[in-house]
């Protein structure tokens, strides 16, 4: 494929992105961390440009820049640079080139609201109140002490992985503000130097390759001016709900500085952004929304497995994102336990293949997180002993935080190590590893890779499935959910089946002079082309797509 190709230049609307964690893919030199070599040889299992591969169009890579890894990459030391346990820069430009010989674009994820605490740039502003980086990031005096003696904070703001996001600076005599860990200080963006030198990474990238970036956390870039306490508010689990956060982020300086760094990706074509809304509402995401660029509002992510909850869901996203706003639909990321872990039910694989479904055909850009294509489900780690340090913070408030249970190495094959390392895995393989593999699934076409391939290629060949309007229509079963995308002159239907019993169900007729459907795919192995009725019983967790005819 062309990727300089003008008609390829809104492949993040057509596409499927696959999120890579480098970390847990493919490790090349046995020690136990994946690293770029690994993904590099593993490019034919994402697109060799036959249904044979899965059909992706992007990979986005979970941070691959020097880190201490206090939050696992998301703490950058060098915004420009590899982390050599990862490789090298010419590595990665070589396996930019790799992909996009593929049509495969590059996704970096770009972490801007904070840096790591060993930055240069903070081990600079750190040191004393003067000095070129002294405004880096956000200091401040402490306004006085308690009657106990301790210094009071600047104000009320938390941390979101617990405590308070101040801590004190000794050298400086002043307190820095951190929205996660304290070693991940938050970067002063209302300073011209600091917007410059990201932009200046955005430059650097681009030049070597990379087709777009996910920007991690965006609307915390800007805080209030002059850093006001946010006011408190009642309920929820644990000190951060119990404030609303209107001063610690959505500011509206933010557009600004997303118009310039958005206007520097669209220099060349082909650019694209997608940011991560950061414990935000649907209204929020909305407004982000920008051409060419995409929101992860995570409206699909926290649902309970029912028809009603994602028609529901859908169907408000529908209504904020009128009329032209592009949504991206995710049910997996590095942050959440694994979506087949958190639908997993008496139908074994049965509701992965559902949740694939909806995920390639519903309006928007799907974004596969490795290993869902296994239905991998979650690894079982205590936060006692978990690697990830937020989990080690965690209260008992919040158990279900814990990452590690979902970033565990892919299983390439079965037999130790499962084609993921030849030495010891930094996190263990999940127990079923020895079948839930990408060389055994392959082998089954009733498998859930086999499944994800077939959907994602019916939706390449499939226009209405990539960028056509989307209606949820009433089936007459309150556990189907079924919508039907157009585009002039075509249409197709997807019907899924949310519960473990059979139901009888109407479709909607097609279009124009072609109100008939005929079946393109189905979980149960329906012949495809046989027309469909207007009444059809699916069977218990069924999805099936029509096409128009
Ligand atoms: C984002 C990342 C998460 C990280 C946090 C702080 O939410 O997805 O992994 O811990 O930002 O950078």
């Amino acid at each position: 494929m062309d990727l300089t190709d003008s008609s390829q230049t809104d492949w993040w609307r057509r596409g499927v992105v696959y999120q890579i964690y480098p970390r847990s893919f493919a490790d090349s030199n046995g020690d136990g961390l994946g690293d770029l070599a690994g993904i590099e040889a593993h490019l034919d299992h994402l697109q060799d440009g036959t249904a044979g591969s899965l059909g992706i169009d992007a990979i986005w890579l979970s941070p691959i820049y020097p880190s201490p890894d206090f939050d696992m990459g998301y703490d950058v030391a060098d915004y420009v640079d590899v982390d050599p346990r990862y490789g090298t820069i010419e590595g990665f430009e070589r396996l930019v080139a790799a992909c996009h010989a593929r049509g495969l674009r590059v996704i970096l994820d770009l972490v801007l609201n904070h840096s790591s605490s060993r930055h240069a740039w903070f081990t600079a502003s750190r040191a004393g109140r003067d000095g070129p980086y002294a405004d880096w990031y956000l200091w401040r005096d402490s306004p006085g002490r308690t009657l106990t003696g301790k210094r009071r904070l600047p104000n009320n703001w938390r941390s979101f992985f617990g405590g308070p996001a101040w801590t004190w600076e000794p050298a400086r005599e002043q307190f820095y503000l951190h929205t996660f860990l304290p070693e991940q200080p938050d970067l002063n963006w209302r300073h011209p130097p600091v917007r410059a030198a990201l932009l200046d990474v955005v430059r650097t990238w681009r030049d070597r390759g990379v087709d777009g970036f996910r920007l991690d956390v965006f609307n915390t870039y800007f805080k209030d001016a002059q850093l006001r306490s946010n006011p408190r508010r009642v309920g929820g689990r644990g000190a951060w709900s119990w404030q609303r956060h209107v001063n610690d982020r959505n500011q509206p300086e933010l557009a600004g500085a997303l118009a310039d760094l958005r206007r520097l990706v669209d220099e060349h074509p082909g650019g694209m952004t997608v940011g991560e809304l950061f414990d935000g509402k649907l209204q929020d995401a909305a407004g982000y929304v920008a051409p060419h660029h995409l929101i992860f509002d995570f409206t699909l992510i926290g649902l309970p497995w029912t028809a009603a909850a994602f028609g529901g869901a859908i169907a408000a996203r529908d209504a904020a994102f009128r009329p032209d706003r592009w949504p991206a639909n995710v049910l997996s990321n590095h942050d959440q336990p694994r979506h087949a872990g958190r639908y997993d039910g008496p139908s074994g694989d049965a509701r992965a293949k559902v949740a694939a479904t909806l995920l390639a055909t519903l309006r928007g850009t799907p974004f596969l997180y490795y290993g869902e294509e296994l239905a991998q489900r979650n690894l079982v780690v205590p936060n006692a002993v978990a690697i990830d340090p937020p989990a080690r913070r965690a209260s008992f408030l919040f158990p279900w935080w814990n990452r590690d249970q979902a970033r565990g190495p892919m299983a390439w094959r079965p037999g130790p190590g499962g084609g993921f390392t030849t030495g010891d895995p930094w996190l263990p393989l999940s127990p079923d590893a020895a079948t839930r593999n990408v060389e055994t699934e392959s082998t089954d076409p009733g498998s859930v890779l086999s499944w994800y391939r077939r959907v994602i290629w019916l939706r390449r060949a499939t226009p209405q499935l990539q960028v056509g309007d989307q209606s949820i229509v009433d089936t007459g079963d309150r556990d189907v959910l079924a919508y039907v995308r157009r585009t002039e002159g075509a249409a197709a239907v997807v019907a899924l089946n949310f519960a473990d019993r059979p139901a009888t169900i109407r479709l909607p007729s097609g279009v124009g002079a072609a109100p008939g459907w005929a079946l393109a795919l189905s979980t149960q192995g329906r012949d495809p082309g046989t027309p469909l009725p207007a009444e059809l019983t699916l069977d218990s967790n069924e999805a099936l797509i029509a096409i128009g005819s």
